[in-house]
């Protein structure tokens, strides 16, 4: 054992796993050769955590998650306690999550919580005092799937570095490919985004992956450009450049070139049928993509692996299940030693210690955007944000962090979604009254002299007036 892998091991115990950016990609790799250990040596993890209880709080539908987490538990010789309706709980009198949370932090060694609201897990991890898993905040993310996901992919492919994955199907409500499009691309993959019509991933995932994991997204109008069969139409494109001489090329060129290439699996979803406030008439179940036997046998798809987080609906079609390229009722079983290495981990009570197979040596750390202090009044434009929720808006603060640009953006820190606020001013202290103090459009140039740290942004300009600015353009 190195004792790195050792410091890795010891740096996870007591942390949340609220987003699959919450660990490194060494982190990441640590768990998973954990879980390979548990898979292959489960009696040495048997008493691990006896004396130990995990709540399990379900307010969402569940089986998989839910199973293979108390699976989990047991497994390791802890005890659960549990809720699974949130009418039975005290939040549907109008308790909020952060004093739920601090009351079951002094029950429990740990909280697993699936939740409809985007952010809730983050907030439940503030508060609750022990470590929390997000097993899935309504669209957000799913990082505990993540780790099934790679676990299955590392496997298989033997390795977790560049790969080249198709994202299928529902990938605007679904929050399983988000979790994986983040990891992804911190491991240097290729990411062929193939929604079903009108469920294309989420602006703020995509402009995440442009702006934090070093790759290039190329976006729909390009890829137009590109022409082909097999993986296509696909509406956008992360890459991880993996040469200087490719980022020099044509961006289409190089889509091309990529797309050419295959995948080595394609991750198929399902509609989120739960997640949609109404029906939009013009999503057509035939619209949907399907992937069955005459998919897998096109240009592109001969190697491709076939995995899905379950449950199936439509999408994926009975008659490829004895393939053996069919991965997704594998990958679910590996939701146990995988929830086993996670719950060890972070509990601190993992009994042994492992070298995972890959070594990064420029781990990956989020980038450090500016965190957005001034109250101008800006919320979160996200109605499902857990900041949003009535109970909810009493106490938490709104928190951003500032992703510059022109225009510059803020994104939630609980649910990731961004906005560019249309009004800026400067914070800059100067001798001018207030009232002689001016504001601008925020596409201005003028914006982009203003130091990132006494940028104040308005949704409105109203708001901007009512904060005593006056209008600076003439
Ligand atoms: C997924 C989820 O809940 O997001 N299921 C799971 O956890 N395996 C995917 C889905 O419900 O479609």
């Amino acid at each position: 054992m190195s004792s790195d892998a050792g410091a890795v091991a010891q740096a996870l115990a007591g942390r949340s796993f609220a987003s699959v950016d919450d660990f490194s990609n060494q982190e990441l790799a640590y768990i998973l050769a954990l879980a390979s250990d548990v898979a292959e040596y489960k009696e040495s993890f048997a008493y691990a955590c006896r004396g130990k209880i995990m709540a399990s709080l379900f307010f969402e539908a569940s089986t998989r998650t839910r199973l293979s987490f108390e699976t989990a538990m047991l497994r390791l010789g802890g005890q659960l306690v549990s809720a699974i309706d949130i009418g039975a709980t005290s939040l549907a009198k109008g308790e909020t999550l952060a004093d739920m949370a601090r009351v079951v932090g002094g029950y429990a060694d740990l909280i697993v919580i699936r939740h409809p609201w985007e952010g809730a897990a983050r907030v439940v991890a503030e508060y609750a005092g022990i470590p929390v898993i997000n097993a899935g905040d309504g669209g957000h993310e799913h990082p505990t799937q993540t780790l099934c996901d790679l676990f299955t992919l590392q496997r298989e492919r033997g390795r977790l570095q560049g790969l080249r994955i198709a994202l299928w199907g529902d990938l605007r409500y679904g929050r399983t490919v988000h979790s994986l499009a983040f990891a992804l691309a911190r491991f240097g993959a290729t990411i062929v985004f193939r929604p079903g019509i009108g469920l294309a991933a989420p602006e703020h995932v995509l402009s995440k992956l442009a702006t934090d994991y070093g790759g290039e997204l190329v976006r729909g109008d390009v890829l137009s450009q590109a022409e082909g069969e097999g993986v296509l139409p696909v509406d956008a494109l992360y890459m991880t450049p993996r040469s200087p001489h490719q980022l020099a090329m044509l961006p289409h060129l190089t889509a091309q070139l990529e797309l050419d290439q295959g995948v080595d699996a394609l991750y198929v979803t399902r509609l989120q049928k739960e997640r949609m406030e109404t029906m939009k008439e013009d999503l057509r179940p035939e619209d949907y993509p399907v992937v069955d036997r005459s998919l897998l046998r096109k240009k592109g798809f001969e190697r491709s692996l076939v995995l899905h987080p379950l449950p199936r609906v439509d999408e994926l079609s009975l008659d490829i299940d004895s393939d053996p390229r069919s991965l997704y009722f594998k990958q679910a079983h590996q939701g146990v030693p995988v929830r086993m290495a996670l719950i060890s981990l972070l509990l601190g009570c993992s009994p042994r210690r492992v070298e995972p197979s890959e070594w990064f040596e420029d781990d990956w750390r989020p980038v450090a955007h500016p965190r957005y202090t001034h109250e101008t009044g800006v919320r979160c434009a996200n109605e499902r944000c857990v900041t949003n929720q009535p109970s909810e808006l009493r106490y938490l603060p709104r928190k951003f962090v500032l992703i510059v640009g022109r225009p510059p953006r803020l994104r939630c820190s609980y649910c990731d979604h961004e906005m560019a606020p249309p009004i800026v001013a400067t914070a800059e202290a100067y001798d001018e009254p207030l009232s002689r103090r001016k504001y601008h459009p925020a596409r201005s140039r003028w914006a982009t002299t203003i130091r990132p740290e006494n940028l104040l942004l308005f949704a409105s300009a109203e708001d901007a007036e009512a904060a005593g600015l006056r209008s600076g353009v003439t």
